[in-house]
């Protein structure tokens, strides 16, 4: 499965579109219907995010296995923060918490991302 791991373009794609449709579905009002549709699609981009992002760590977290298995982790935190803003949001709950953990783990996710070396370290090691 070369396609997965010979760059990381197509995860950094899934990502942006993901990051996107998160925030297009959460400027909709509630209970509309394109929020739904919106969000449907979102958890199908959850779904490459995480087939991309994992085939990047099979192969190279023997680089350093921490850094990678931190960016694992958070890049997962910060889709389940997605998912809770969006169905905490539809059932009318606070959503303040949740909007702050998103950024934080986003935050996160994004240093590792860009520390680690494959394509743009420019956080360099
Ligand atoms: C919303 C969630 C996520 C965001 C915003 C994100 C962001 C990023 C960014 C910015 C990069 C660096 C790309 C580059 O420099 O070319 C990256 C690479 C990577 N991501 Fe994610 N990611 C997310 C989710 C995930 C998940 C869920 C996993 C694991 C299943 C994962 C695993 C990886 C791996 C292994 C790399 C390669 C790191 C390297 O060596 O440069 N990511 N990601």
């Amino acid at each position: 499965m070369d396609f997965l791991t010979a760059s990381t373009h197509l995860h950094i794609t899934t990502w942006v579109v993901g990051l996107i449709l998160f925030f297009a579905a959460a400027a909709m009002a509630a209970d509309s219907k394109g929020r739904k549709i919106t969000q449907m699609i979102l958890r199908v981009f959850y779904i490459l995010i995480i087939i991309t992002g994992g085939a990047l760590f099979f192969e190279f977290s023997s680089i350093n296995a921490m850094e990678y298995g931190l960016k694992f982790l958070f890049g997962l935190l910060t889709i389940g923060m997605m998912e809770m803003v969006l169905v905490r949001g539809k059932k009318g709950k606070s959503t303040g918490l949740f909007w702050l953990l998103f950024a934080v783990f986003l935050f996160v996710t994004l240093f590792y991302g860009f520390r680690l070396p494959l394509n743009l370290d420019f956080l360099a090691f």
